[in-house]
């Protein structure tokens, strides 16, 4: 049986990644500092007949990712697949932007993803697993609104780490890639007690062209695929948004 490492696995595309691998006949170890939705989340891959665990744990915590990676491999064995998908948004105007926010958000989604890659890789190095390792980027990385640019400056930094780590693991059979998702619709994803009918209006499907936005299940199939059906790729990034960030923006 393989097993599959999500962080922020208990909401949103995290929600669906962790459903993903559970129906695909994997373990499934979910990490989010969210302890209803973890819960929540738990109860419904076991749901699906798969083993599985949550673990609380906040990204920006060292401690807790090392905590994370060693109860998984006691529990669970060492990740064949781990996810990077936690990742957290501050719209901020730039100028009023300070230091102390942008850290965190650098340490939740960059850092983060650096930190749990190491141990994971270490994990699967010592139990000689030829693993993948997916990273959770953003259309944002290439592309802005006002106000982002901690959001963006991870995004970026994530892009880079996947094509840095890719090189540094290939000899260990390890393959690393990026996703960059558009707009992923989310809000029938979250905890129960929080999830709301999806919010987009008709001009936000049809300035996509491929006249939606997009569904967590978008990603995890894309998870999915990276994970079992990508063996000669590594350090790529996969860009999943429904064709908006090749569509030209003249007025028509
Ligand atoms: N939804 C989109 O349109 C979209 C677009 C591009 C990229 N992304 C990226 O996809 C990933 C998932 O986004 P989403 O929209 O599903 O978000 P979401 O907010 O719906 O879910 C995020 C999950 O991560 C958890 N989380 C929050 N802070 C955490 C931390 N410090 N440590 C661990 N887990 C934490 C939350 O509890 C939640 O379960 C993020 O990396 C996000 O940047 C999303």
């Amino acid at each position: 049986m393989k097993i599959a490492a999500v962080t922020g696995g208990a909401q949103g595309i995290g929600r669906a990644i962790s459903y993903g691998f559970a129906r695909a006949g994997y373990a499934v170890s979910i990490a989010d500092p969210e302890e209803n939705a973890g819960r929540e989340a738990l109860e419904a891959v076991k749901g699906m007949g798969a083993q599985a665990i949550y673990v609380k744990a906040d990204m920006s915590r060292p401690a807790d990712i090392t905590k994370w990676m060693a109860t998984t491999v006691k529990i669970l064995g060492t990740p064949d697949v781990l996810v990077n998908n936690a990742g957290i948004m501050r719209n901020v105007p730039f100028l009023k932007l300070t230091a102390k926010e942008f850290d965190h958000v650098i340490a939740v989604n960059l850092r983060g993803t650096f930190l749990c890659s190491q141990a994971a890789a270490k994990a699967m190095i010592a139990a000689k697993i030829k693993g993948a390792i997916i990273n959770m980027a953003s259309t944002r990385a290439f592309m802005s609104e006002r106000g982002t640019e901690a959001y963006t400056a991870s995004k970026g930094g994530i892009v880079a780490l996947t094509h840095g780590m890719a090189i540094s693991l290939g000899s260990h059979g390890i393959r690393v890639n990026a996703i960059s998702p558009g707009w992923i619709e989310t809000s029938d994803w979250q905890f129960s007690g929080r999830a709301t009918k999806p919010k987009h209006s008709r001009e936000d499907r049809e300035q996509h062209p491929v006249g939606r936005v997009g569904r967590p299940e978008d990603i995890a199939d894309a998870c999915l695929f990276l994970a079992e059906h990508a063996s000669f790729m590594t350090g790529q990034n996969v860009i999943i948004d429904g064709g908006m960030s090749v569509k030209m923006i003249y007025a028509e």
